[in-house]
Protein backbone atom coordinates (compact mmCIF):
# COMPACT_ATOMS: atom_id res chain seq x y z
CA UNK A 1 0.00 0.00 0.00
CA UNK A 2 1.27 3.38 -1.29
CA UNK A 3 0.32 5.12 1.97
CA UNK A 4 -3.11 5.68 0.57
CA UNK A 5 -6.01 5.27 3.00
CA UNK A 6 -8.57 1.77 1.19
CA UNK A 7 -10.85 5.25 1.07
CA UNK A 8 -8.86 6.91 -0.99
CA UNK A 9 -8.82 3.79 -3.81
CA UNK A 10 -10.75 4.80 -7.13
CA UNK A 11 -12.77 1.49 -7.10
CA UNK A 12 -13.46 2.32 -2.88
CA UNK A 13 -15.40 5.51 -4.39
CA UNK A 14 -16.98 3.17 -7.08
CA UNK A 15 -18.23 0.75 -4.86
CA UNK A 16 -19.87 3.51 -2.23
CA UNK A 17 -21.02 4.86 -5.79
CA UNK A 18 -22.45 1.27 -6.70
CA UNK A 19 -23.78 0.89 -2.71
CA UNK A 20 -25.39 4.32 -2.45
CA UNK A 21 -27.75 3.77 -5.71
CA UNK A 22 -28.05 -0.15 -5.54
CA UNK A 23 -28.11 -1.53 -2.38
CA UNK A 24 -32.05 -0.88 -1.98
CA UNK A 25 -32.31 -2.67 -5.29
CA UNK A 26 -30.48 -6.08 -4.68
CA UNK A 27 -32.82 -8.75 -3.97
CA UNK A 28 -31.40 -12.14 -4.15
CA UNK A 29 -34.43 -13.63 -5.23
CA UNK A 30 -34.53 -11.42 -8.18
CA UNK A 31 -30.71 -11.70 -9.15
CA UNK A 32 -31.66 -15.99 -8.91
CA UNK A 33 -34.64 -15.56 -10.92
CA UNK A 34 -33.00 -13.62 -13.90
CA UNK A 35 -30.42 -15.07 -14.07
CA UNK A 36 -30.05 -19.01 -14.13
CA UNK A 37 -26.26 -19.13 -14.08
CA UNK A 38 -25.67 -17.16 -10.77
CA UNK A 39 -24.32 -20.10 -9.16
CA UNK A 40 -21.96 -20.90 -11.96
CA UNK A 41 -20.21 -17.61 -12.26
CA UNK A 42 -20.29 -17.57 -8.50
CA UNK A 43 -18.99 -20.72 -7.53
CA UNK A 44 -15.18 -21.77 -7.49
CA UNK A 45 -13.97 -25.30 -6.98
CA UNK A 46 -10.41 -26.07 -5.91
CA UNK A 47 -8.47 -29.44 -5.88
CA UNK A 48 -5.56 -29.87 -3.93
CA UNK A 49 -2.54 -30.62 -6.09
CA UNK A 50 -0.79 -32.52 -3.48
CA UNK A 51 -4.38 -34.89 -2.75
CA UNK A 52 -6.88 -34.29 -4.83
CA UNK A 53 -9.16 -36.13 -3.19
CA UNK A 54 -8.80 -33.08 -0.55
CA UNK A 55 -10.98 -30.50 -2.17
CA UNK A 56 -13.23 -27.70 -1.65
CA UNK A 57 -16.29 -25.95 -3.56
CA UNK A 58 -17.16 -22.49 -2.61
CA UNK A 59 -20.43 -21.18 -3.42
CA UNK A 60 -20.68 -17.33 -3.10
CA UNK A 61 -23.40 -16.68 -5.49
CA UNK A 62 -26.21 -15.60 -2.01
CA UNK A 63 -24.52 -12.39 -1.38
CA UNK A 64 -25.72 -8.93 -2.31
CA UNK A 65 -23.85 -8.62 -5.42
CA UNK A 66 -24.11 -8.11 -8.88
CA UNK A 67 -22.00 -7.98 -11.91
CA UNK A 68 -20.55 -4.31 -11.52
CA UNK A 69 -20.36 -4.59 -7.88
CA UNK A 70 -18.67 -8.13 -8.05
CA UNK A 71 -16.24 -6.06 -10.93
CA UNK A 72 -15.53 -3.58 -8.70
CA UNK A 73 -14.47 -5.31 -6.03
CA UNK A 74 -11.72 -7.16 -8.22
CA UNK A 75 -10.78 -3.55 -9.53
CA UNK A 76 -10.14 -2.67 -5.52
CA UNK A 77 -7.86 -5.61 -5.09
CA UNK A 78 -5.78 -4.89 -8.23
CA UNK A 79 -5.63 -1.16 -6.79
CA UNK A 80 -4.41 -1.97 -3.56
CA UNK A 81 -2.10 -3.97 -5.21
CA UNK A 82 -3.27 -7.60 -3.41
CA UNK A 83 -0.92 -9.36 -5.75
CA UNK A 84 1.92 -7.28 -5.28
CA UNK A 85 1.38 -8.06 -1.36
CA UNK A 86 1.37 -11.25 -1.88
CA UNK A 87 4.88 -11.69 -2.89
CA UNK A 88 6.04 -9.74 -0.59
CA UNK A 89 4.66 -12.09 1.96
CA UNK A 90 5.69 -15.28 -0.14
CA UNK A 91 8.79 -14.12 -0.49
CA UNK A 92 9.97 -13.08 3.11
CA UNK A 93 9.87 -9.57 3.36
CA UNK A 94 9.41 -8.04 6.76
CA UNK A 95 5.64 -7.23 6.14
CA UNK A 96 5.19 -6.64 10.16
CA UNK A 97 6.60 -3.40 9.54
CA UNK A 98 6.17 -2.38 13.17
CA UNK A 99 8.40 -5.14 14.32
CA UNK A 100 10.15 -5.20 11.18
CA UNK A 101 10.01 -9.11 10.80
CA UNK A 102 8.60 -11.56 8.58
CA UNK A 103 5.58 -13.27 8.22
CA UNK A 104 6.30 -16.48 7.25
CA UNK A 105 3.94 -19.46 8.69
CA UNK A 106 3.85 -20.46 4.69
CA UNK A 107 7.96 -21.52 5.39
CA UNK A 108 6.71 -24.00 7.98
CA UNK A 109 4.52 -25.82 5.83
CA UNK A 110 7.12 -25.13 2.27
CA UNK A 111 7.00 -28.25 0.51
CA UNK A 112 7.99 -26.70 -2.92
CA UNK A 113 12.16 -26.66 -3.57
CA UNK A 114 11.13 -24.20 -6.07
CA UNK A 115 10.27 -21.48 -3.17
CA UNK A 116 13.73 -19.92 -1.93
CA UNK A 117 12.77 -17.75 1.19
CA UNK A 118 15.95 -16.08 2.29
CA UNK A 119 15.73 -15.57 6.39
CA UNK A 120 17.43 -16.82 9.15
CA UNK A 121 15.81 -19.86 10.88
CA UNK A 122 14.05 -20.91 7.80
CA UNK A 123 16.53 -23.67 7.19
CA UNK A 124 16.28 -25.11 10.49
CA UNK A 125 12.59 -25.50 9.58
CA UNK A 126 12.63 -29.44 8.83
CA UNK A 127 15.50 -30.29 11.56
CA UNK A 128 12.49 -29.40 13.88
CA UNK A 129 10.21 -31.02 11.81
CA UNK A 130 12.39 -34.75 12.30
CA UNK A 131 12.63 -33.64 16.05
CA UNK A 132 9.25 -33.65 16.23
CA UNK A 133 8.68 -37.09 14.08
CA UNK A 134 11.41 -38.65 16.48
CA UNK A 135 9.83 -37.25 19.97
CA UNK A 136 6.11 -38.05 18.90
CA UNK A 137 6.85 -41.38 17.64
CA UNK A 138 8.84 -42.59 21.08
CA UNK A 139 5.59 -41.20 23.44
CA UNK A 140 2.95 -42.84 20.67
CA UNK A 141 5.39 -46.10 21.01
CA UNK A 142 5.96 -46.24 24.43
CA UNK A 143 9.56 -45.98 24.31
CA UNK A 144 9.59 -42.53 25.74
CA UNK A 145 9.17 -43.42 29.75
CA UNK A 146 7.89 -41.38 32.88
CA UNK A 147 9.93 -41.14 35.85
CA UNK A 148 8.64 -44.58 36.83
CA UNK A 149 9.51 -46.28 33.58
CA UNK A 150 5.18 -46.07 32.45
CA UNK A 151 4.54 -44.65 29.09
CA UNK A 152 2.90 -41.83 28.70
CA UNK A 153 -0.83 -41.51 28.71
CA UNK A 154 -2.02 -38.42 29.21
CA UNK A 155 -0.73 -34.67 27.93
CA UNK A 156 -1.02 -31.52 29.02
CA UNK A 157 -0.26 -28.56 26.87
CA UNK A 158 -0.27 -24.99 28.85
CA UNK A 159 -0.27 -22.30 26.37
CA UNK A 160 -2.68 -19.42 25.77
CA UNK A 161 -3.55 -17.83 22.48
CA UNK A 162 -2.36 -18.99 19.47
CA UNK A 163 0.27 -20.94 21.72
CA UNK A 164 -3.30 -23.08 22.76
CA UNK A 165 -6.45 -22.48 20.15
CA UNK A 166 -4.83 -23.44 17.11
CA UNK A 167 -3.95 -27.43 18.86
CA UNK A 168 -6.97 -26.77 20.39
CA UNK A 169 -9.07 -26.59 17.47
CA UNK A 170 -6.82 -29.07 15.56
CA UNK A 171 -6.91 -31.94 17.83
CA UNK A 172 -10.57 -31.84 17.80
CA UNK A 173 -11.50 -31.18 14.03
CA UNK A 174 -8.97 -34.46 13.68
CA UNK A 175 -9.83 -36.62 16.38
CA UNK A 176 -11.22 -39.22 14.26
CA UNK A 177 -7.36 -39.70 13.47
CA UNK A 178 -6.58 -39.56 17.16
CA UNK A 179 -4.91 -42.12 18.97
CA UNK A 180 -7.26 -42.75 21.39
CA UNK A 181 -4.99 -43.77 24.32
CA UNK A 182 -2.67 -40.61 24.49
CA UNK A 183 -5.32 -38.35 26.26
CA UNK A 184 -5.06 -33.81 25.82
CA UNK A 185 -5.64 -31.49 27.78
CA UNK A 186 -5.12 -27.63 27.26
CA UNK A 187 -4.76 -25.12 30.15
CA UNK A 188 -4.78 -21.68 28.98
CA UNK A 189 -6.68 -19.71 31.68
CA UNK A 190 -4.42 -18.64 34.86
CA UNK A 191 -7.71 -19.04 36.56
CA UNK A 192 -5.74 -21.53 38.63
CA UNK A 193 -9.41 -23.60 38.28
CA UNK A 194 -8.25 -25.06 34.90
CA UNK A 195 -5.57 -26.13 35.85
CA UNK A 196 -6.61 -27.66 39.26
CA UNK A 197 -9.41 -29.48 37.48
CA UNK A 198 -7.30 -30.63 34.84
CA UNK A 199 -4.69 -32.08 36.70
CA UNK A 200 -7.43 -33.85 38.52
CA UNK A 201 -7.62 -36.26 35.59
CA UNK A 202 -3.56 -36.43 35.21
CA UNK A 203 -1.71 -38.93 36.97
CA UNK A 204 2.07 -37.60 37.40
CA UNK A 205 3.99 -40.76 36.37
CA UNK A 206 2.27 -40.91 32.99
CA UNK A 207 1.75 -37.46 32.04
CA UNK A 208 3.62 -35.04 29.99
CA UNK A 209 3.69 -31.52 30.10
CA UNK A 210 4.38 -29.43 26.85
CA UNK A 211 4.75 -25.40 27.78
CA UNK A 212 3.77 -23.72 24.29
CA UNK A 213 5.22 -19.64 24.61
CA UNK A 214 6.71 -17.90 21.70
CA UNK A 215 7.98 -15.51 24.31
CA UNK A 216 7.84 -17.95 27.33
CA UNK A 217 7.51 -15.03 29.47
CA UNK A 218 3.44 -14.98 28.98
CA UNK A 219 2.32 -14.48 32.91
CA UNK A 220 -0.53 -17.02 32.38
CA UNK A 221 1.41 -19.72 30.82
CA UNK A 222 4.54 -19.21 32.87
CA UNK A 223 2.93 -19.34 36.20
CA UNK A 224 0.55 -22.20 35.18
CA UNK A 225 3.83 -23.94 34.32
CA UNK A 226 5.25 -23.52 37.67
CA UNK A 227 2.18 -24.59 39.51
CA UNK A 228 2.35 -27.92 37.12
CA UNK A 229 5.63 -28.45 38.05
CA UNK A 230 5.41 -27.67 41.73
CA UNK A 231 2.13 -30.63 41.25
CA UNK A 232 4.49 -33.00 39.48
CA UNK A 233 7.36 -32.63 41.72
CA UNK A 234 5.05 -33.23 44.92
CA UNK A 235 4.51 -36.66 43.28
CA UNK A 236 7.92 -37.31 41.72
CA UNK A 237 10.59 -35.26 44.03
CA UNK A 238 13.53 -35.04 42.15
CA UNK A 239 14.21 -32.12 39.66
CA UNK A 240 16.10 -34.64 37.20
CA UNK A 241 12.55 -36.29 36.76
CA UNK A 242 11.13 -33.09 35.23
CA UNK A 243 13.31 -33.86 31.70
CA UNK A 244 11.12 -36.86 31.26
CA UNK A 245 7.74 -34.91 32.17
CA UNK A 246 8.17 -31.08 30.42
CA UNK A 247 8.73 -30.13 27.19
CA UNK A 248 8.71 -26.52 25.54
CA UNK A 249 7.79 -24.79 22.42
CA UNK A 250 9.65 -21.77 22.26
CA UNK A 251 11.70 -18.95 20.54
CA UNK A 252 13.37 -18.22 24.31
CA UNK A 253 15.99 -20.56 24.84
CA UNK A 254 17.20 -19.12 27.27
CA UNK A 255 14.06 -18.51 29.71
CA UNK A 256 13.74 -22.19 28.58
CA UNK A 257 16.52 -23.85 29.83
CA UNK A 258 15.23 -21.21 32.83
CA UNK A 259 12.83 -23.16 33.83
CA UNK A 260 14.88 -25.60 34.10
CA UNK A 261 13.89 -27.29 30.85
CA UNK A 262 16.32 -29.23 28.75
CA UNK A 263 17.04 -27.85 25.84
CA UNK A 264 17.68 -30.88 24.23
CA UNK A 265 13.56 -31.47 24.87
CA UNK A 266 12.57 -27.51 23.60
CA UNK A 267 11.17 -27.73 19.97
CA UNK A 268 12.30 -24.42 18.57
CA UNK A 269 10.22 -22.10 16.14
CA UNK A 270 11.38 -18.54 15.21
CA UNK A 271 10.08 -14.77 15.49
CA UNK A 272 8.64 -14.38 11.75
CA UNK A 273 5.98 -17.24 13.13
CA UNK A 274 3.14 -15.60 14.53
CA UNK A 275 1.49 -16.49 17.62
CA UNK A 276 -2.13 -16.79 15.71
CA UNK A 277 -0.50 -18.33 12.89
CA UNK A 278 2.04 -20.84 15.10
CA UNK A 279 0.00 -24.27 15.00
CA UNK A 280 2.01 -24.85 11.79
CA UNK A 281 5.45 -24.70 14.58
CA UNK A 282 6.77 -26.18 16.69
CA UNK A 283 3.29 -25.13 18.59
CA UNK A 284 1.74 -27.87 16.49
CA UNK A 285 3.48 -30.74 18.93
CA UNK A 286 0.17 -31.70 20.83
CA UNK A 287 -1.35 -32.00 17.66
CA UNK A 288 1.29 -34.50 16.36
CA UNK A 289 1.40 -36.67 19.36
CA UNK A 290 -2.44 -37.00 18.62
CA UNK A 291 -2.74 -37.66 15.37
CA UNK A 292 0.76 -39.04 14.67
CA UNK A 293 3.69 -37.00 12.58
CA UNK A 294 2.27 -38.26 9.16
CA UNK A 295 -1.08 -36.74 9.95
CA UNK A 296 0.22 -33.67 11.37
CA UNK A 297 3.00 -33.40 7.80
CA UNK A 298 -0.54 -34.03 5.62
CA UNK A 299 -2.10 -30.97 7.49
CA UNK A 300 1.11 -28.92 6.53
CA UNK A 301 0.93 -30.41 3.05
CA UNK A 302 -2.93 -28.93 3.10
CA UNK A 303 -1.68 -25.59 4.19
CA UNK A 304 0.99 -25.61 1.16
CA UNK A 305 -1.66 -26.76 -1.20
CA UNK A 306 -3.68 -23.83 -0.45
CA UNK A 307 -0.72 -21.77 -0.24
CA UNK A 308 -0.05 -22.64 -4.10
CA UNK A 309 -4.12 -21.50 -5.15
CA UNK A 310 -3.32 -18.25 -3.01
CA UNK A 311 -0.30 -17.73 -4.67
CA UNK A 312 -0.55 -18.57 -8.15
CA UNK A 313 -4.29 -18.18 -8.81
CA UNK A 314 -5.95 -15.10 -10.89
CA UNK A 315 -7.93 -12.82 -8.47
CA UNK A 316 -11.33 -13.30 -9.88
CA UNK A 317 -10.42 -16.97 -9.17
CA UNK A 318 -8.74 -16.73 -6.13
CA UNK A 319 -10.62 -17.93 -3.10
CA UNK A 320 -9.05 -16.74 -0.09
CA UNK A 321 -9.14 -13.16 -2.44
CA UNK A 322 -13.27 -13.65 -3.01
CA UNK A 323 -14.33 -14.09 0.09
CA UNK A 324 -11.88 -11.22 1.23
CA UNK A 325 -13.46 -9.00 -1.17
CA UNK A 326 -17.05 -9.95 0.09
CA UNK A 327 -16.59 -9.67 3.33
CA UNK A 328 -15.24 -6.01 2.69
CA UNK A 329 -18.42 -5.60 1.08
CA UNK A 330 -20.77 -5.80 4.15
CA UNK A 331 -18.17 -4.96 6.47
CA UNK A 332 -17.86 -1.53 5.20
CA UNK A 333 -20.20 -0.31 2.92
CA UNK A 334 -23.51 -2.33 4.62
CA UNK A 335 -22.26 -1.86 7.93
CA UNK A 336 -22.04 -5.27 9.32
CA UNK A 337 -19.93 -5.45 12.02
CA UNK A 338 -19.73 -9.38 12.75
CA UNK A 339 -19.08 -12.41 10.52
CA UNK A 340 -20.12 -15.61 11.73
CA UNK A 341 -18.48 -19.04 11.03
CA UNK A 342 -20.88 -21.73 11.05
CA UNK A 343 -20.01 -25.45 10.43
CA UNK A 344 -21.94 -28.03 10.04
CA UNK A 345 -19.32 -30.20 11.47
CA UNK A 346 -18.94 -31.29 15.32
CA UNK A 347 -15.06 -31.41 14.57
CA UNK A 348 -15.25 -28.29 13.58
CA UNK A 349 -16.69 -27.18 17.15
CA UNK A 350 -13.52 -24.73 17.63
CA UNK A 351 -13.29 -23.03 14.11
CA UNK A 352 -14.88 -19.87 15.18
CA UNK A 353 -12.83 -19.69 18.66
CA UNK A 354 -9.43 -20.14 16.20
CA UNK A 355 -10.19 -17.56 13.73
CA UNK A 356 -11.52 -15.40 16.49
CA UNK A 357 -7.70 -14.66 17.80
CA UNK A 358 -6.80 -15.03 13.72
CA UNK A 359 -8.98 -12.35 12.26
CA UNK A 360 -9.58 -9.83 14.95
CA UNK A 361 -6.05 -9.70 16.74
CA UNK A 362 -4.74 -9.70 13.02
CA UNK A 363 -7.48 -6.81 11.62
CA UNK A 364 -9.15 -5.60 14.96
CA UNK A 365 -6.75 -2.26 13.94
CA UNK A 366 -7.09 1.35 13.30
CA UNK A 367 -4.20 2.81 12.24
CA UNK A 368 -2.71 2.11 9.04
CA UNK A 369 0.88 0.72 8.38
CA UNK A 370 1.74 4.58 7.55
CA UNK A 371 0.37 5.56 10.94
CA UNK A 372 -3.22 7.32 9.65
CA UNK A 373 -6.42 6.58 11.12
CA UNK A 374 -8.50 4.73 9.35
CA UNK A 375 -12.12 6.29 8.25
CA UNK A 376 -13.53 3.23 7.51
CA UNK A 377 -14.22 -0.29 9.14
CA UNK A 378 -11.39 -2.76 9.60
CA UNK A 379 -11.64 -6.64 11.22
CA UNK A 380 -15.01 -7.40 11.22
CA UNK A 381 -16.48 -9.49 15.44
CA UNK A 382 -15.63 -13.12 14.40
CA UNK A 383 -18.11 -15.38 15.93
CA UNK A 384 -20.27 -18.84 15.41
CA UNK A 385 -21.07 -22.23 16.60
CA UNK A 386 -21.20 -25.64 15.33
CA UNK A 387 -24.59 -26.14 13.11
CA UNK A 388 -27.26 -27.05 14.63
CA UNK A 389 -26.57 -25.78 18.12
CA UNK A 390 -26.63 -22.60 16.90
CA UNK A 391 -30.04 -22.58 14.70
CA UNK A 392 -31.39 -23.36 18.57
CA UNK A 393 -29.64 -20.50 19.91
CA UNK A 394 -28.85 -17.67 18.17
CA UNK A 395 -30.02 -17.77 14.49
CA UNK A 396 -33.19 -16.16 15.57
CA UNK A 397 -31.58 -12.97 15.54
CA UNK A 398 -29.40 -13.90 12.13
CA UNK A 399 -32.98 -14.67 10.66
CA UNK A 400 -35.17 -11.71 12.03
CA UNK A 401 -32.85 -9.27 13.77
CA UNK A 402 -32.41 -5.53 12.89
CA UNK A 403 -29.02 -6.75 11.99
CA UNK A 404 -27.09 -7.87 9.21
CA UNK A 405 -24.81 -11.06 9.73
CA UNK A 406 -22.89 -12.33 6.67
CA UNK A 407 -21.94 -15.95 7.48
CA UNK A 408 -19.69 -18.90 6.35
CA UNK A 409 -21.73 -22.36 6.32
CA UNK A 410 -19.33 -25.03 6.01
CA UNK A 411 -20.23 -28.74 5.73
CA UNK A 412 -18.55 -32.06 4.92
CA UNK A 413 -20.67 -34.21 2.20
CA UNK A 414 -19.24 -37.45 4.57
CA UNK A 415 -19.51 -38.19 7.77
CA UNK A 416 -16.81 -39.50 9.39
CA UNK A 417 -19.70 -41.00 11.41
CA UNK A 418 -22.28 -42.63 9.58
CA UNK A 419 -24.38 -44.14 12.18
CA UNK A 420 -27.92 -45.24 11.35
CA UNK A 421 -26.53 -45.35 7.50
CA UNK A 422 -25.60 -41.49 7.77
CA UNK A 423 -28.78 -40.85 8.61
CA UNK A 424 -27.58 -38.34 11.15
CA UNK A 425 -25.61 -36.74 8.49
CA UNK A 426 -28.15 -36.28 6.41
CA UNK A 427 -30.15 -34.32 9.11
CA UNK A 428 -27.72 -32.21 9.56
CA UNK A 429 -26.81 -31.35 6.22
CA UNK A 430 -30.79 -30.89 5.31
CA UNK A 431 -30.15 -27.90 7.49
CA UNK A 432 -26.94 -27.01 6.47
CA UNK A 433 -28.73 -26.51 2.92
CA UNK A 434 -31.75 -24.92 4.36
CA UNK A 435 -30.47 -22.11 6.59
CA UNK A 436 -28.59 -20.12 3.90
CA UNK A 437 -31.85 -20.80 1.44
CA UNK A 438 -33.83 -19.59 4.68
CA UNK A 439 -31.53 -16.60 5.03
CA UNK A 440 -31.55 -15.45 1.24
CA UNK A 441 -34.96 -15.86 0.31
CA UNK A 442 -36.80 -15.98 3.44
CA UNK A 443 -40.56 -15.84 3.28
CA UNK A 444 -42.92 -12.92 1.90
CA UNK A 445 -45.74 -11.81 3.55
CA UNK A 446 -48.28 -13.16 0.68
CA UNK A 447 -46.65 -16.65 1.36
CA UNK A 448 -47.27 -16.28 5.11
CA UNK A 449 -50.75 -15.11 4.58
CA UNK A 450 -51.75 -18.29 2.47
CA UNK A 451 -50.39 -20.44 4.82
CA UNK A 452 -52.45 -19.04 7.66
CA UNK A 453 -55.85 -18.73 5.97
CA UNK A 454 -58.24 -15.65 6.78
CA UNK A 455 -58.31 -16.09 10.26
CA UNK A 456 -54.67 -15.17 11.38
CA UNK A 457 -54.14 -11.62 13.01
CA UNK A 458 -51.83 -8.98 11.45
CA UNK A 459 -49.28 -9.16 13.90
CA UNK A 460 -48.70 -13.18 13.57
CA UNK A 461 -48.56 -12.72 9.82
CA UNK A 462 -46.42 -9.80 10.47
CA UNK A 463 -44.36 -11.48 13.13
CA UNK A 464 -43.86 -14.77 10.22
CA UNK A 465 -42.50 -12.60 7.38
CA UNK A 466 -38.58 -13.41 6.69
CA UNK A 467 -37.84 -10.74 4.55
CA UNK A 468 -34.88 -12.77 3.66
CA UNK A 469 -31.89 -11.21 1.27
CA UNK A 470 -29.94 -12.26 4.13
CA UNK A 471 -26.25 -13.20 2.85
CA UNK A 472 -24.17 -16.06 3.47
CA UNK A 473 -21.40 -17.95 1.97
CA UNK A 474 -20.84 -22.12 1.62
CA UNK A 475 -18.31 -24.07 1.41
CA UNK A 476 -18.21 -27.93 1.21
CA UNK A 477 -15.81 -30.42 1.32
CA UNK A 478 -15.95 -34.26 0.68
CA UNK A 479 -14.91 -35.73 4.09
CA UNK A 480 -12.55 -34.25 6.79
CA UNK A 481 -9.31 -35.37 6.29
CA UNK A 482 -5.58 -33.62 8.06
CA UNK A 483 -4.98 -32.29 4.07
CA UNK A 484 -8.30 -30.99 4.02
CA UNK A 485 -7.66 -29.04 7.21
CA UNK A 486 -4.70 -27.59 6.55
CA UNK A 487 -6.27 -26.46 3.39
CA UNK A 488 -9.40 -24.80 4.90
CA UNK A 489 -7.23 -23.10 7.55
CA UNK A 490 -4.81 -21.46 5.04
CA UNK A 491 -7.47 -20.16 2.82
CA UNK A 492 -8.87 -18.68 5.97
CA UNK A 493 -5.35 -17.34 7.07
CA UNK A 494 -5.02 -15.87 3.43
CA UNK A 495 -8.31 -14.18 3.59
CA UNK A 496 -7.11 -11.97 6.33
CA UNK A 497 -4.08 -11.56 4.85
CA UNK A 498 -6.16 -9.99 1.82
CA UNK A 499 -8.67 -7.66 4.24
CA UNK A 500 -5.38 -6.05 6.11
CA UNK A 501 -3.59 -5.25 2.74
CA UNK A 502 -6.72 -3.42 1.45
CA UNK A 503 -7.16 -1.97 4.70
CA UNK A 504 -3.23 -0.85 4.54
CA UNK A 505 -3.07 -2.26 8.17
CA UNK A 506 -0.76 -4.25 9.73
CA UNK A 507 -2.20 -8.15 10.54
CA UNK A 508 0.81 -9.30 12.18
CA UNK A 509 1.57 -6.82 15.28
CA UNK A 510 -1.14 -7.09 17.95
CA UNK A 511 0.20 -3.87 20.23
CA UNK A 512 -3.44 -3.56 21.39
CA UNK A 513 -3.05 -6.33 24.02
CA UNK A 514 0.11 -4.51 26.11
CA UNK A 515 -1.75 -2.15 27.89
CA UNK A 516 -4.00 -4.72 29.52
CA UNK A 517 -1.07 -6.43 30.65
CA UNK A 518 1.22 -3.66 32.31
CA UNK A 519 -1.76 -1.89 33.81
CA UNK A 520 -2.60 -5.71 35.64
CA UNK A 521 0.90 -5.79 36.66
CA UNK A 522 0.77 -2.43 38.33
CA UNK A 523 -2.83 -3.55 39.87
CA UNK A 524 -0.94 -6.98 41.30
CA UNK A 525 1.04 -4.87 42.87
CA UNK A 526 -1.47 -2.90 44.35
CA UNK A 527 -3.64 -5.86 45.77
CA UNK A 528 -2.65 -6.64 49.18
CA UNK A 529 -3.53 -3.00 51.15
CA UNK A 530 -6.19 -0.63 50.99
CA UNK A 531 -3.73 2.15 51.21
CA UNK A 532 -1.92 0.36 48.56
CA UNK A 533 -4.60 1.59 45.96
CA UNK A 534 -3.43 4.57 43.65
CA UNK A 535 -3.11 6.16 41.04
CA UNK A 536 -6.67 4.82 39.90
CA UNK A 537 -10.13 6.05 38.53
CA UNK A 538 -13.06 5.77 41.41
CA UNK A 539 -14.66 3.29 39.58
CA UNK A 540 -11.57 1.05 39.72
CA UNK A 541 -10.65 1.98 42.98
CA UNK A 542 -13.72 1.16 43.92
CA UNK A 543 -14.07 -2.03 42.58
CA UNK A 544 -10.23 -3.22 43.92
CA UNK A 545 -11.23 -1.92 47.60
CA UNK A 546 -14.45 -3.62 47.26
CA UNK A 547 -12.27 -7.35 46.66
CA UNK A 548 -9.80 -6.33 49.39
CA UNK A 549 -12.75 -5.97 51.77
CA UNK A 550 -15.02 -9.13 50.81
CA UNK A 551 -11.75 -11.54 49.92
CA UNK A 552 -11.05 -14.36 52.20
CA UNK A 553 -7.81 -16.11 50.92
O1 LIG B 1 -2.59 -12.18 23.25
C1 LIG B 1 -1.34 -11.73 22.92
C2 LIG B 1 -0.42 -12.83 22.50
O2 LIG B 1 0.82 -12.27 22.28
C3 LIG B 1 -0.88 -13.61 21.28
O3 LIG B 1 -0.58 -13.00 20.10
C4 LIG B 1 -0.18 -14.90 21.47
O4 LIG B 1 -0.73 -15.90 20.68
C5 LIG B 1 -0.37 -15.11 22.95
O5 LIG B 1 -0.27 -13.82 23.51
C6 LIG B 1 0.58 -16.06 23.60
O6 LIG B 1 1.91 -15.64 23.49
P1 LIG B 1 3.10 -16.62 23.79
O7 LIG B 1 3.06 -17.74 22.81
O8 LIG B 1 4.34 -15.79 23.63
O9 LIG B 1 2.96 -17.12 25.19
Amino acid sequence: MSGKLASDYAAWKKLQALYDSEHSKINLRELFASDPQRFEKYHRQWASPDDPSASLLVDFSKNLINEPIFKTLLELAEEADVAGAREKLFSGEHINTSEDRAVLHIALRNFNPQWKINEPGVDEVKPVLDHIRTFTDSVRNGTWKGYTGKPITTIVNIGIGGSDLGPVMVTEALKHYAKRDLTPYFVSNIDGTHLVETLRNCNPETTLFIIASKTFTTQETITNAESARTWFLNAAKDKAHVAKHFVALSTNTKAVTGFGIDEANMFQFWDWVGGRYSLWSAIGLSIALVIGYENFEQLLKGGHAMDKHFRSAPLHENIPVLLALVGIWYNDFYGAQTHALLPYDQYLSKFADYFQQGDMESNGKFITKQGKRVDYQTGPIIWGAAGTNGQHSFYQLVHQGTKLIPADFIAPATTLNPIENSKHHRILLSNFFAQPEALAFGKTEEEVRKELGPNSTESLVKSKVFEGNRPSNSIMFPVMTPHLLGSLIALYEHKIFVQGTIWGINSYDQMGVELGKVLAKNILAQLAKPEDVKGHDSSTTGLIHYYQKVRKE
